[in-house]
């Protein structure tokens, strides 16, 4: 109903990302919630564009979420001022929300192994070990987890590949992070653990930024090389694709194998941005987008500063990148 009383505020962020063939500037409208893919072959500027796009959407006013695997954003990240949590440093506690509430601290740490398929008998023996973590400590802890079951079978497994990452180290109090945050993962490091990091990290932020609904700004998550989180269970992103929208935040996934990611996620992002690439990208490229031929050759024949915008339902346009000097290293 038309109130005169609600003023209603533009939330979105046209951010240009370069020049079609005529000149025309091309743009894409950052409305809340709208993911993307990045897509192209290695070196062919993806995580540059996407830097590009985040100064200008930082400018806009929007917060920002890198999730990096590869220690291509951390010194840009430096640079504009984020929240830095480097897990090879300091890690945020996957098992203690710091909440008062066992329920909710159980349940994220539930869902968050689900990720490791454990079998029901794992899953209700850790229920079970954080329930009496919890009533003897008032919070979940790795370390408390650690030590009070330390040889129940496939937890084994689970429990040592995370201790990897866990024990001893300092850990961060989300609470005090405010402003873009850079998840640095560890180089290396096993895919399922990474997946697990991730999961219980947006899950812990998107309860501690519920919290506070009113002033939350509008975010968005790059993951960059998303492709090497997809090994053994495309389904990840399609969560993460899901569970993201759900809290009203956009997530663009940056990789380099369009086959890497499920169908499904193709069926979710608004938009993609395809750059340059040899035949067998551009190939599997065709599965889940179409090209005209004028498409094809300009993604064959350019190494980098070209690519090909495409707003799902509305249509394509082949364009020359233009991104901000202060990204190009
Ligand atoms: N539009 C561009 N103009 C000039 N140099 C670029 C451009 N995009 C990327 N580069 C340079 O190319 C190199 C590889 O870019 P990068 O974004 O890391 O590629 P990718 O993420 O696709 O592997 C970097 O040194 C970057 O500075
Ligand atoms: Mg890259």
């Amino acid at each position: 109903m038309f109130s005169p009383y609600v003023v209603s505020v533009p939330v979105s962020g046209a951010v240009i990302i370069g020049k079609d063939l005529f000149g025309k500037d091309v743009s894409i409208a950052f409305t809340p919630n709208a993911h993307g893919v990045i897509l192209g072959s290695t070196g062919v500027g993806k995580t540059t564009l996407a830097k590009s796009i985040v100064v200008d959407l930082i400018r806009s006013g929007f917060r920002i979420i890198a999730i990096d695997c590869e220690w291509h954003w951390i010194e840009f990240c430096r640079r504009f001022g984020f929240d830095i949590i480097e897990l090879d440093k300091v890690v945020f506690d996957p098992f203690c929300i710091r909440s008062s509430d066992e329920l909710e601290v159980i349940h994220n740490f539930l869902i968050g192994t689900s990720l490791f398929n454990l079998s029901r008998e794992d899953v209700l023996t850790l229920y079970d070990v954080c329930s009496k973590v919890f009533e003897r400590n008032g919070a979940v802890s790795f370390n408390d987890v650690i030590s009070y079951c330390p040889r129940y079978g496939g937890l084994r497994v689970l429990l040592k590949e995370l201790e990897f990452f866990m024990r001893g180290k300092q850990i961060i109090d989300l609470d005090l992070l405010n402003k873009h945050i850079l998840l640095q993962l560890p180089v290396g490091g096993d895919t399922e653990v990474h997946r697990f990091i991730i999961y219980l990290f947006l899950a812990q932020l998107f309860a501690k930024y519920m919290k506070f609904i009113t002033d939350t700004p509008h975010t968005f998550v790059f993951i960059d090389e998303a492709h090497r989180l997809t090994r053994g269970a495309s389904q990840f992103l399609v969560w993460a694709l899901r569970t993201v929208r759900k809290h009203g935040f956009g997530l663009w996934l940056i990789s380099q194998d369009p086959h890497s990611l499920d169908r499904e996620t193709y069926s979710l992002t608004a938009n993609a941005i395809l750059l340059p690439g040899p035949r067998k990208y551009v190939d599997s490229l065709k599965a889940y987008f179409r090209l005209s031929d004028e498409d094809e050759e300009l993604l064959l024949s350019h190494d980098r500063g070209y690519g090909i915008y495409i707003r799902q339902g509305v249509g394509s346009v082949r364009f020359r990148v233009k991104v901000h000097e202060e990204v190009l290293t």
